[in-house]
């Protein structure tokens, strides 16, 4: 049964510096280089080329993955990403791009996402406020921004409609911080302005000892906003396909207890992480790669996906669950944006 899903974070580098990046800062790790397991970073010294990524993208027909998201670093920078997609629609999987959205002002880039059948791609823009976008995810090049995004995402809609296609579903993701609460509703409107199909606020994930926790971290001091903000969102009745009702829920349960159990989780059985330089995770939460054993730890160099994710049986429960997971419940639930006709919530 094709029942796997993969969050494949393909390359480390980015043309974006976004200062709550799961990959850290390039200046910080300059200093201080990354060197604990699972640990992202953007200086990508391990990351594996583009022909072990290639071998292993072409062991996935007959295996049980049946959806890539393909994310970083920023997947649309690194040319043979193409190649990795092509090799995994031949090989019949569902391919969903995550990416900053810069990209997408490349004429050649969107034709190759529209001739590939890319399934869905995922735009990252973090508000209705260009100012509070780009002081948090600033352009390396010091020049784009927020309307480069917006730009983005225009031409790839009018890419698809001149083709007359439904695909790639198209959505726009956007990290909810203690600043940017509104955005919670705001950002789905401006999506359904513009045409896309879907829309995810998902909450800042930052250990308690990042720089920047104090500055941006959802508490409990935040659940009123935050219930309300949701209420707002999702009484709206948008056309634009929302995660699940019971999101807001696990998203407020995330911020005011940020550790517990999650039955029968999926992580480690129908959902896997990649990391650039190949190592294989349950899931991407920092406490659950923290946790893995040495001899549970895996890679895809020179592996097969038809036995690297091998049916296991029941899912377990999980006593890690932490605003890591909720990012991943929106993922596990795409098949209802994929499927989705247009113009319906
Ligand atoms: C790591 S990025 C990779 C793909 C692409 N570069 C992008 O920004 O969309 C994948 C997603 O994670 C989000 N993200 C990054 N750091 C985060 C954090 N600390 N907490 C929550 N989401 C985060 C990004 O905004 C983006 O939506
Ligand atoms: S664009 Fe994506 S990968 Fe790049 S720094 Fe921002 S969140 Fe991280």
């Amino acid at each position: 049964m094709r029942n796997v899903t993969l969050l494949w974070g393909l390359r480390s580098p980015c043309n974006l510096g976004c200062r709550y990046c799961y990959f850290g800062t390039i200046e910080e790790h300059r200093i201080l280089p990354v060197t604990a397991a699972g640990a992202l970073s953007h200086l990508s010294r391990d990351d594996l080329s583009a022909e072990q990524i290639l071998a292993f993208a072409r062991t996935m027909a007959g295996s049980s993955v049946r959806r890539v998201f393909l994310a970083g670093g920023e997947p649309l920078i690194w040319p043979p990403v193409m190649n990795v997609i092509a090799a995994l629609k031949s090989a019949g999987v569902q391919v969903v791009v995550c990416t900053n959205g810069i990209p997408l002002n490349r004429p050649d880039v969107v034709a190759a996402l529209l001739e590939l059948n890319v399934d869905g791609v995922s735009v990252s823009l973090d508000s209705t406020d260009p100012d509070y976008n780009d002081t948090w995810r600033p352009a390396r090049n010091g020049r784009d921004g927020w309307q480069q995004v917006i730009d983005g995402v225009r031409a790839l809609l009018a890419a698809r409609a001149a083709d007359a296609s439904e695909f790639p579903k198209v959505g726009l993701y956007s990290v909810i911080t203690r600043r940017n609460l509104p955005d919670i509703s705001a950002v789905p409107f401006l999506a359904a302005e513009l045409g896309c199909d879907y829309a995810v606020p998902q909450p800042v994930a930052l250990a308690t000892d990042h720089a920047l926790y104090g500055e941006l971290a959802l508490t409990d001091e935040h659940v009123a906003e935050l219930t309300e903000r949701f209420t707002t969102l999702y009484g709206a009745r948008l056309p634009v396909r929302l995660p699940p009702v019971s999101y807001p829920e696990r998203v407020t349960a995330a911020v005011t207890a940020p550790t517990g159990l999650v039955k029968r989780c999926f992580g480690g059985t129908t959902l896997f992480f990649v990391e650039p330089d190949g190592s294989v995770w349950d899931c991407p939460s920092s406490l659950r790669i923290a946790a893995t054993p040495p001899e549970r730890r895996r890679s895809i160099a020179d592996a097969d996906a038809k036995q690297l994710f091998a049916p296991t049986g029941c899912a377990a429960d999980c006593a890690l669950f932490s605003v890591d997971c909720v990012n991943m419940w929106p993922l596990m639930d795409f098949t209802r944006v994929l499927t989705r006709a247009r113009g319906r919530s």
